[in-house]
């Protein structure tokens, strides 16, 4: 079993890898706008990973994650399953902000997961919740879902049972749940409606 100071450190080299990540194409991008990565945070122990896409201005202002306006409605998501943020873990798929918030490119992905992965396998949740179909295309691909995977619209609100590897330890099981982004209501009223009902399903992983 991992320490909490195992777990810190390697969250602490993550974050210290992504800060020198030169070999990324928003590096420069970043450092230009004195944007910081958003890396993620909440609890090292948590139960539920949220991931979403990438950060906004907001967020590579401050480098938190999902403090901006569709932050505050995943906020209220999390409260009305009892929870706070502190109790989850929320991350993106990549950690620096794409100009003009434009979608992250294949390449963009590509060198931004296995930052992703490795923190799957410290914090070990026992519930990777997608906000977004670019982080539903990449999780279900990743954990072997690829034949499960549809758009969005039938697919949002579903469980996804899987499992990922750490060489430590083997195999560990994980569901998937697959959530439209919060992003998404702030522009449509029923897709509020639909977040909150979809939301339901992670209660009884609280
Ligand atoms: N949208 C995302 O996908 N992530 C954030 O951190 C903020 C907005």
């Amino acid at each position: 079993m991992a320490t909490k100071n195992d777990k810190y450190e390697k969250l602490k080299k993550i974050r210290d890898e992504l800060l020198e990540f030169k070999a990324s194409p928003l590096y420069e991008y970043r450092t230009r706008n004195k944007y910081f990565p958003v890396i993620g945070e909440g609890s090292h122990d948590a139960s539920i990973m949220f991931v979403g896409e990438a950060p906004g201005q907001t967020e590579a202002k401050t480098g938190r994650s999902f403090c901006g306006a569709a932050g505050k409605f995943l906020d209220e998501l999390i409260a009305s399953i009892g929870l706070k943020r502190e109790d989850v873990y929320i991350t993106n798929m990549v950690k620096d902000r794409p100009p003009e918030n434009r979608d992250p490119t294949p390449e963009e992905i590509a060198l931004y997961a296995p930052f992703l992965d490795r923190q799957v396998q410290i914090i070990q949740p026992k519930v990777i919740a997608t906000l977004g179909r670019h982080s539903m295309n990449y999780v279900m691909q990743r954990y072997d879902l690829d034949l499960e995977l549809e758009p969005i619209s039938k697919i949002h609100g579903k469980t996804f049972e899987t499992a990922y590897f750490d060489e430590d330890h083997g195999s560990h099981p994980v569901t998937i749940i697959t959530l439209y982004h919060p992003a998404a209501a702030l522009y449509n009223g029923g897709m509020r409606e639909t977040l909150i009902t979809d939301f339901h399903i992670l209660k009884k992983f609280a």
